[in-house]
């Protein structure tokens, strides 16, 4: 199994079950479907997904029931891209390698695009819920899902890293608060989400759990040296975005040669936390190599 195969079956898998899951372009009203249609099948990386289904097999379960709460995180994490890139926010051009929503459907129809995308997320977790056997499990998922999209998880980093753009602030606490916040949340709860639901023990969950915040952490840093080093056309969105927005970010506080051994020191912390676990953990270390070496 080698990296590049693994994440093209994986991410192939979850572009199927997203084509399942959403609500046809068709219905009416079909503007909001389609614009929803847009920006989900763009072409994104499915990270998310991809980490929560690996969290099963890192504890020896079943991948494939966790598919639709896999889309649904995909679904949260759509929706957050096109509102980051409205105007009134980082106000970017292009995402995935294609024009922002609101470019295409102009900016009303982007925002209830966002909109309906997270409504719709808790629709398909609801959904799965319903049919989960423990029942107290299923609301512990919804419930930590609902909180890192929150104002305590991912919107209150989204809140920080607005609020801190063009000042002069060179405080590390709050650039580690954006970061586990507006990233870090959600891929922690992706990670949790796939280890609860395929019943992981305690110790298991807490493996897991540290892993995605190093994960989290090193994607994040990673995501802001590509905006300073990186390609336009492999990353498929605008390099420059941070500095035009004068976004406080790692190259800014700490500059890129620490920047990176930031990322190679978390890294490594994630590989140490899956050391305890049983299950089939190569592609966890997979997903963290491709940070190290990521230009997409
Ligand atoms: C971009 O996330 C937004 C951040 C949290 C930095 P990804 O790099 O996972 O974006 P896609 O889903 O592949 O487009
Ligand atoms: C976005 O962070 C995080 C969320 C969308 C919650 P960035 O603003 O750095 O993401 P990119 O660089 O536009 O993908
Ligand atoms: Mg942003
Ligand atoms: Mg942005
Ligand atoms: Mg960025």
């Amino acid at each position: 199994m080698d990296l590049k195969a693994y994440l093209q079956e994986r991410s192939t898998l979850v572009e199927q079950a997203l084509q399942d899951l959403m609500p046809a372009k068709e219905v009416y009203p079909p503007q909001i479907h389609e614009a929803m249609h847009y920006s989900v099948f763009a072409g994104g990386k499915r990270l998310r997904p991809i980490l929560c289904l690996a969290a099963a097999e890192a504890i020896d379960k079943d991948y494939k029931p966790l598919l639709p709460v896999a889309c649904a995180l995909e679904m949260i994490h759509t929706y957050s891209l096109i509102h980051d890139d409205l105007p009134v926010m980082d106000d970017d051009d292009y995402r995935r390698g294609k024009l922002t929503n609101h470019k295409v459907y102009g900016e009303g129809m982007a925002v209830l695009a966002g909109d309906a995308l997270l409504t719709y997320a808790f629709e398909i977790l609801a959904g799965y819920g319903q049919k989960y056997e423990k029942q107290a499990v299923a609301w512990q998922v919804l419930r930590e899902i609902a909180v890192a999209a929150g104002t305590e998880g991912m919107i209150g980093g989204q809140v920080v890293d607005l609020e801190s753009a063009g000042k002069e602030l060179a405080d590390k606490e709050l650039l580690t608060y954006i970061h586990t916040h507006k990233t870090g949340a959600l891929f922690c709860v992706s990670l949790r989400a796939g280890a609860l639901l395929a019943g992981a023990n305690p110790e298991e969950l807490a493996c897991l759990t540290l892993y995605a915040e190093k994960f989290g952490l090193a994607f994040q840093i990673t995501d802001d040296l590509l905006d300073v080093v990186g390609d336009q056309k492999k990353l498929g969105k605008p390099i420059g975005s941070d500095t035009k927005m004068n976004k406080l970010t790692y190259p800014a506080l700490y500059g890129i040669e620490k920047s990176r051994e930031l990322v190679q020191e978390a890294v490594e912390e994630a590989v140490a936390a899956l050391a305890k676990l049983s299950g089939e953990t190569k592609p966890l270390e997979f997903l963290l190599r491709y940070l190290l070496e990521r230009e997409f």
